[in-house]
């Protein structure tokens, strides 16, 4: 997909109320300093957002501009995502939102 941002990727970290009480203030926190230490910045650019309306099925992370959704993610799933979605080309597909599209 073509696409004119800045980075690479974005990765969207709700951190409204639901997904904030779900813990994904750390999730955020994490993923922020794993990319400065890996130094991929430049790459990977992570957001914090108001809510993916996906709320209670949190925290939720959304991979922007391809699309994927992550739910149900939390701090140990950052290693992961970085390692295997970002630079592996990988779906976390235990993660992955699965739930059909309303017609
Ligand atoms: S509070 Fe996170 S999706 Fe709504």
């Amino acid at each position: 997909m073509q696409h004119n941002i800045p980075y690479e990727k974005h990765i969207l970290v709700c951190i409204n109320e639901t997904c904030k009480m779900q813990g994904s203030e750390k999730v955020f926190e994490k993923l922020k300093a794993r990319i400065k230490e890996l130094n991929l910045k430049k790459k990977y650019r992570p957001s914090r957002v108001v809510c993916l309306g996906l709320c209670g099925k949190g925290p939720n992370v959304a991979i922007w501009p391809e699309g994927t959704v992550y739910c149900g993610f939390n701090e140990s799933n950052v290693e992961d995502l970085i390692q295997k979605h970002l630079l592996g080309g990988e779906t976390l597909t235990e993660l992955l939102y699965k739930e059909s599209k309303p017609s």
